[in-house]
């Protein structure tokens, strides 16, 4: 079949695969192909067992691959044949040198600009599809244009506001899609090329076109803000456990407000994830760079609250047992970072997971996607860590349950059977709020929500 035009997508992680899954998908016309230096990734992508676990998504895979959906690793066949290309690599936080644990290590970047003018042979449109700092399009645009084969390619920012567990429905139903562009005619003219790529399947109204800079600094800014309201609920939580007063009613009577609104206003043991520390890190960073510093702190705090809270999670267990758990069986409800995702990444069940072991506990990790990932992160700390499927069998003769990740099938436990099985007394904390508090302090339980008063027999 001859297609209209080719896209490649450098970075086939959890943007760029189910990103260029629903572009395949609207645009039977385009060939898209997804490349990766990650052979195994790509042989995953290729089979029906995918890397990443996102509802929806093998669905739309299987529709589009093969159609006009391809995963592969030949990225300079890649490049050669593409008239478009996403770039999607990770932009993790800097470990080492100038900027470490704050700035983005831009190296994986670099490297596909590197790649994109050595294989090139025609004009070309590159997308940052990565969340990079504001103006790096201008460093990508340098490393392009030194090129020696005279050949043009124009650079616009296209972030991805996708939140992992709803990634599907987030890219059928985007609240926008926001495209930078510079603002001349070929900026513009550029542009447009991908305001029609998504004008297949979402409103124009929703359509969104900025100056690049612009572009590049909301994505930072939104996952900013985005953390920002769990950092201000949860640091509420802190001071409705001195008082009394119950934060979810809070949440419910403060995001009544319509200019406050009620999403992201539940405490939790913390926000996880890839990005939002990093970005708010990144941020940070920025802001001292040009010398704001009052901005680069106040952002900070966001950050440090995030880490209280995991903190006050652990140190509450370990006061509520006694003030000891050496040998005690603590179950963790949960190990990703939110539900309907195994991806762990800066997940506070880490976290959690490793302050327990430092104090002897023996831990028993559960989650129905994340125990790949657990075993990962814990590697060579996990001596006394039991990993099950099964949350029955996770909680045998446990003297505590800490829920970590607010999964559905936690909520949906028979606990008169799982108190049956556990030591007593039995504890809980529960560290997303899901469970029905009240019926289990009547089972027998001693309960520890967040931001609300416990329920103790004692
Ligand atoms: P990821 O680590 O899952 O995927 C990145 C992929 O890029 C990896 O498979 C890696 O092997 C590949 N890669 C790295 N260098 C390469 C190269 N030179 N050539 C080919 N492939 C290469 O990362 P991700 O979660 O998909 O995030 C990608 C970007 O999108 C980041 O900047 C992130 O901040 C941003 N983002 C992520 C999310 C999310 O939910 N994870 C949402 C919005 C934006
Ligand atoms: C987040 C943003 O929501 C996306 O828009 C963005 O594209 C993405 O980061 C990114 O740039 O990577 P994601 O991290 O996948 O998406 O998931 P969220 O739903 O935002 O949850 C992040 C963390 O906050 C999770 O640990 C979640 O449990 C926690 N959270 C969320 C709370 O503790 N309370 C809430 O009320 C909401």
């Amino acid at each position: 079949m001859k297609f209209s035009k080719n896209i490649l997508c450098i970075g086939a992680g959890y943007v760029g695969g189910p990103t260029m899954t629903i572009i395949a998908l609207k645009c039977p016309e385009y060939k898209v192909t997804v490349v990766d230096i990650n052979e195994e990734r790509i042989k995953r992508w290729n089979s029906d067992d995918l890397p990443i676990y996102e509802p929806g998504l093998l669905e739309a895979v299987r529709v589009a691959r093969g159609r006009n959906l391809f995963f592969s690793t030949d990225i300079p066949e890649g490049i050669r044949a593409a008239d478009i290309i996403f770039v999607s690599v990770n932009t993790p936080t800097k470990t080492f040198g100038h900027g470490a644990g704050m700035a983005s290590d831009l190296q994986h970047w670099e490297k596909t600009a590197h790649q994109i003018v050595a294989y090139s042979g025609k004009p070309k449109l590159i997308v940052e599809k990565s969340t990079l700092p504001v103006r790096t399009a201008e460093a990508m645009e340098r490393i392009l244009s030194e090129n020696k084969k005279n050949i043009h390619f124009e650079v616009v920012s296209n972030p991805e506001f996708l939140a992992e567990g709803s990634a599907v429905k987030d890219l059928l139903e985007p609240d926008r899609v926001l495209i930078g562009s510079q603002q001349t005619e070929s900026g513009l003219k550029a542009a447009q090329v991908i305001v029609d790529i998504y004008a297949h399947w979402v409103p124009a109204g929703k359509i969104i076109t900025t100056n690049l800079w612009s572009a590049e600094l909301s994505k930072l800014v939104a996952n900013a803000f985005l953390a920002q309201r769990i950092s201000s609920i949860n640091a509420i939580s802190a001071l409705c456990e001195k008082t009394d007063a119950d934060v979810a009613e809070i949440s419910f009577a403060v995001g009544s407000d319509a200019r406050i609104g009620s999403r992201f206003m539940k405490a939790s043991v913390g926000f996880g994830g890839s990005c939002f520390k990093k970005d708010i890190l990144n941020l940070v960073y920025i802001c001292r760079s040009y010398g704001l510093n009052e901005v680069a702190d106040y952002w900070e705090k966001v950050i440090t609250m995030n880490d209280y809270q995991q903190e006050r999670f652990v140190k509450k267990i370990i006061k509520e047992m006694f003030n000891t758990i050496v040998g005690k069986k603590i179950t963790l409800l949960g190990f990703a970072f939110k539900a309907n995702t195994g991806d762990t990444r800066e997940s506070p069940g880490i976290y959690v997971a490793k302050q327990l072991l430092e104090e002897r506990a023996a831990l028993v990790i559960c989650d129905p996607q994340a125990l790949e990932n657990a075993r990962k992160d814990l590697a060579g700390l996990d001596h006394g860590v039991t990993y099950e499927l099964d949350p029955y069998r996770a909680v045998e003769k446990a003297q505590a349950i800490a829920v970590i990740t607010e999964w559905e099938v936690f909520k949906k436990l028979d606990f008169e059977k799982v108190f049956s099985v556990m030591q007593k007394p039995a504890f809980i904390f529960d560290g997303r709020n899901i469970l029905d508090h009240q019926r289990l302090f009547k089972i027998g339980f001693n309960v520890f929500p967040l931001g609300k008063p416990s329920l103790t027999h004692f």
